[in-house]
């Protein structure tokens, strides 16, 4: 440390082991966009790298970085709080740390396969060591079983952790989405030769975790993250949090059906998915009137803004991506047209980086801040406040100009290839070729240029912000002045 009044970090057990995770998170932040950029550039060049590093595994490797850098950021969050939170010593830490390494050496190593080993014949032998098929997971199975393990491990941490020290509404709730995130992944190794059997099961994760189980952890982590930036009560933010999870799951479960549309399930899911997954945006609109509204109570006054403003940024890109964005195309009637397009995508985008990983960075920055010395994180940072300011606003405006892109050629595509060409395979290639969707996906790549260059200063600045701050925060004031 540089300036005598900045102590040295007293970081407790469970933080030390989520600056790990936060690490690895942000590694494969970086990763997940380098692909980004090639899968993207393959859409304009077709040509480009092909049979080197084909469109299929850039893909796959995107998507797959995105999952398993957001799982780790939520395992960080969880272990930065846990101690706090419970008021006791993490228990079982030594175990925990050990599942962190093996959890990192298997991803190591499912990616050096993703890159390397994915042609050939697929076997039973493939499904248990290349490649298990099912998109966003394809890890292979022995990888799952370590997964399965790994995150035991932690759910062990955590549950004796609370166990032992005390609970609250948050611990309770977290708790119990944790064991119903868990198991839930179990449902994407079910092994079937019928191809709607299978995606049956696969919905099952994807969809339940990130409209129901996810949603209420980050609901989980918003509520200690308001406490933490802007000192909001406990009973306020504890009363929204059960409010929220119960229209989550009162929506989110049966809203499941709404990718039970065309898979070959039963014609009643056209009404059930239709209509529940339709509830979908209301909670989503509690969190921001929440959220906007602690901050205005506290007129906006936090010692760490960048945290505070990415909180912000979360609330309203989840309303966005996944409320506003998903409701446009979660009606069987629209999504007749516009199933599997880049509309498909346009929300993709929009949601996950909307709702979960702007939470994600919120909390590296409430870490940051403590382990650079519980430094003042707010007006007139010296030399540093641009950075996080750019690369918010970099960020930002990178992935709604992607949405914004993608949107259209989602639109061109149902008009073109669904509405006048009837989805026949000659409509496909139509609107595939079409002038205006090959300008989207031109635009799509100035904006993923712009959000590569948000990552990249975003990197920049969690290395070194507060490194130079020399006035510390009175701990647990959130709105004071500098010492
Ligand atoms: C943060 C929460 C959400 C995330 C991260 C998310 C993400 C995604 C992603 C990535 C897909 C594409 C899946 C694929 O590869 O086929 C998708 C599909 C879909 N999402 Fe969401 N979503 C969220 C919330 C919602 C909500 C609240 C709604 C409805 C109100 C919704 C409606 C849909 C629909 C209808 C589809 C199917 C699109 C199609 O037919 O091609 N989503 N979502
Ligand atoms: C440089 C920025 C990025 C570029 C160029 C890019 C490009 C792409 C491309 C080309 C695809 C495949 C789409 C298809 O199969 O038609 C894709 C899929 C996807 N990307 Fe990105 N991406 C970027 C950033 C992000 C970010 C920041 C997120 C979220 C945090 C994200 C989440 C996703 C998701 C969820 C899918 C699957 C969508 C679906 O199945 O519909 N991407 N991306
Ligand atoms: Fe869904």
């Amino acid at each position: 440390m540089n300036n005598p009044n900045v102590s040295a970090p007293q970081l407790n057990g469970g933080q030390q082991l989520a600056l790990k995770y936060f690490t690895v998170a942000m590694a494969l932040f970086v990763a997940q966009i380098v692909f980004g950029i090639i899968a993207g550039l393959q859409f304009l060049y077709p040509e480009l790298l092909y049979n080197t590093l084909d469109f299929n595994v850039n893909r796959m490797v995107h998507i797959n970085a995105m999952i398993v850098w957001m799982l780790y950021g939520f395992i960080g969050s969880v272990y930065w709080l846990l101690e706090d939170e419970s008021g006791t010593e993490v228990v079982g830490l030594k175990i925990g740390n050990l599942a962190f390494w093996v959890l990192t050496v298997a991803v190591t190593i499912v990616v050096l396969v993703y890159l390397f080993i994915q042609y050939g014949p697929g076997t039973m032998e493939t499904i248990w060591f290349i490649n298990e098929g099912r998109e966003y997971i394809e890890a292979p199975r022995w990888a799952d079983i370590g997964i399965v393990v790994c995150v035991l491990i932690f759910f062990y941490n955590v549950a004796a952790t609370f166990m032992k020290g005390r609970w609250s509404g948050i611990s309770g709730v977290l708790v119990l989405d944790l064991v119903a995130l868990a198991g839930l992944y179990v449902f994407g190794m079910v092994y079937t030769t019928n191809i709607s059997v299978d995606q049956y099961w696969w919905w099952w994760v994807i969809h339940m975790w990130v409209e129901a189980t996810w949603e209420v952890l980050v609901g989980c982590i918003m509520a200690w993250g308001l406490m933490q930036t802007l000192g909001v009560s406990r009973r306020i933010v504890t009363t929204w949090l059960y409010i929220e999870v119960a229209m989550m799951f009162g929506s989110g479960i049966l809203g499941l059906g709404h990718h039970y549309f065309w898979i070959g399930t039963p014609e009643y899911w056209l009404s059930i998915g239709g209509f529940f997954s339709a509830l979908e945006p209301i909670p989503l609109v509690a969190m921001v009137v929440h959220s906007v509204y602690d901050a205005g109570t506290h007129g906006f006054k936090s010692n760490n803004h960048p945290a505070l403003a990415w909180l912000i940024a979360h609330a309203f890109g989840n309303f966005f991506g996944a409320g506003v964005w998903g409701f446009m195309h979660t009606l069987p009637q629209i999504n007749l047209f516009t199933h599997g397009t880049q509309w498909t995508a346009s929300h993709g985008h929009l949601a996950f980086f909307g709702a979960y990983a702007t939470i994600i960075i919120a909390v590296i920055y409430i870490a940051l801040q403590k382990s650079r010395g519980g430094v003042w994180m707010s007006e007139a940072m010296p030399g540093n406040g641009w950075k996080w300011k750019w690369s918010l606003a970099l960020l930002n405006i990178g992935v709604v100009g992607m949405t914004v892109a993608l949107l259209i050629a989602g639109y061109e595509q149902s008009h073109i290839e669904r509405a006048i060409e009837g989805s026949t395979w000659a409509g496909y290639f139509a609107a595939q070729m079409h002038k205006w969707f090959i300008q989207a996906m031109q635009w799509r790549m100035i904006f993923g240029w712009v959000t590569l260059a948000g990552v990249l200063l975003l990197m920049w600045d969690l290395l070194t912000v507060g490194k130079h701050e020399t006035r510390v925060i009175k701990s647990l004031d959130h709105r004071p002045l500098p010492a």
